[in-house]
């Protein structure tokens, strides 16, 4: 792994591998800023990577290449007996061709996942992950159906999603009830949102409208952007912060109004933390989520003048994502694959 979402995805994996079996950390260096790694292994407790590829930024090709090369020599040298992959980042697309290709079995964790949106790379590295997979670890009851659909059933478990034991152990460090504030939690790094010129500029023109003070932690893909098109400046209903770690963010998602982001792990954050949350995006891997109204999709940001934030609570009373002891679930099924 290599990118910050997979962080927050590995740490119970690494909690609970502990107890059972030896576990080894490959960070390939996509993501390589302190804010953006250092900052996650330090506050998930999360052991140091054994090997760090130093990858950094790129085209795909170039970072791809990059991390083909060192995770084949990786592998080569150590031959593991199984390698786990996490999510749909350039970094677990790789680990997925590698490992496939030294014939090593390969779980993936977060597996079903579909936008049906190809032009997304992450939906490009989701559905060539999955079909490098051995064993399939579906988050929700949709991603099992979509595995289903592509024929991958037979290897596929409903595991539920290991975010979960992330957050409800950062929520348990956590001292005591956080009072409510009155501004809006905000992240936008998605490529289809950044990176063009016309799309961006109008995003953070409408941000700048909200009712009430949106707070923007910016990813370096934004803040880059921002800068290079002279938008990097507050204005009084936009404040823009650096990235978060991952306790900080919890807090601040804890204490805010509501949540506006095209994050996926956000998506369900604000809705454990019960917030309502405003997609930026035309489509969710995490359809569950618009099933209450709470969170909704608004690529436009049409709602933004609106108090868009009260209008519906949000209660998990399915546990959509799963309970319990997740990690622990797919590690069993990890080694019974072996026995
Ligand atoms: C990647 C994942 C995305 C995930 C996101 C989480 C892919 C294709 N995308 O997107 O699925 O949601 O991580 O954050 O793998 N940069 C820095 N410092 C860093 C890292 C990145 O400045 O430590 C800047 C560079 O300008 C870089 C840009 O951010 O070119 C994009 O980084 P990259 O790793 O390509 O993708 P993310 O946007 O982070």
């Amino acid at each position: 792994m290599g990118a910050r979402p997979q962080f927050v995805k590995l740490a119970p994996i690494a909690w609970t591998s502990k107890d059972f079996v030896s576990h080894g950390i490959i960070h390939t260096g996509q993501h390589y800023e302190p804010l953006l790694s250092d900052s996650f292994f330090e506050t998930l407790h999360i052991p140091k990577p054994d090997f760090n590829l130093g990858v950094g930024s790129g085209s795909h090709a170039e970072q791809t290449g990059k991390m083909l090369v060192g995770i084949e020599e990786i592998l080569q040298s150590h031959r593991p007996d199984h390698v786990i992959l996490y999510g749909d980042t350039n970094s677990t697309l790789s680990g997925a061709i590698v490992a496939s290709k030294l014939d090593i079995p390969i779980s993936h964790i977060e597996a079903g996942l579909r936008s049906f949106n190809r032009r997304m790379p992450e939906e490009i590295n989701r559905i060539l992950t999955d079909h490098c997979s051995n064993l399939l670890f579906a988050p929700t009851k949709t991603a099992m159906k979509n595995l289903h659909n592509e024929g991958l059933g037979s290897s596929s478990f409903l595991s539920g999603d290991v975010m979960i034991e992330t957050i409800e152990h950062i929520v348990r460090e956590i001292d005591s009830d956080i009072p409510e504030e009155d501004f809006i939690f905000c992240t936008i790094h998605r490529a289809e949102n950044t990176d063009n010129a016309d799309r961006i500029k109008d995003i953070i023109f409408k941000l700048r409208k909200s009712l009430v003070p949106v707070h923007l932690y910016c990813h370096p893909r934004l803040r880059n952007i921002l800068t290079k098109l002279g938008l990097f400046y507050e204005s009084q209903n936009l404040k823009l912060f650096s990235p978060l770690n991952y306790m900080d963010s919890i807090k601040k998602i804890s204490a805010s109004l509501g949540v506006i982001t095209d994050s996926g792990g956000i998506q369900k954050e604000s809705y454990i933390l019960s917030k309502s949350c405003m997609i930026v995006r035309n489509e969710t891997e995490w359809v569950e989520l618009l099933s209450n109204g709470a969170h909704f999709l608004d690529s436009d940001l049409i709602s933004i003048t609106s108090d868009w934030w009260s209008r519906v609570k949000v209660k998990d009373e399915e546990s959509l994502f799963g309970k319990g002891q997740i990690s622990k679930f797919i590690l069993e099924k990890i080694l019974n694959f072996h026995s």
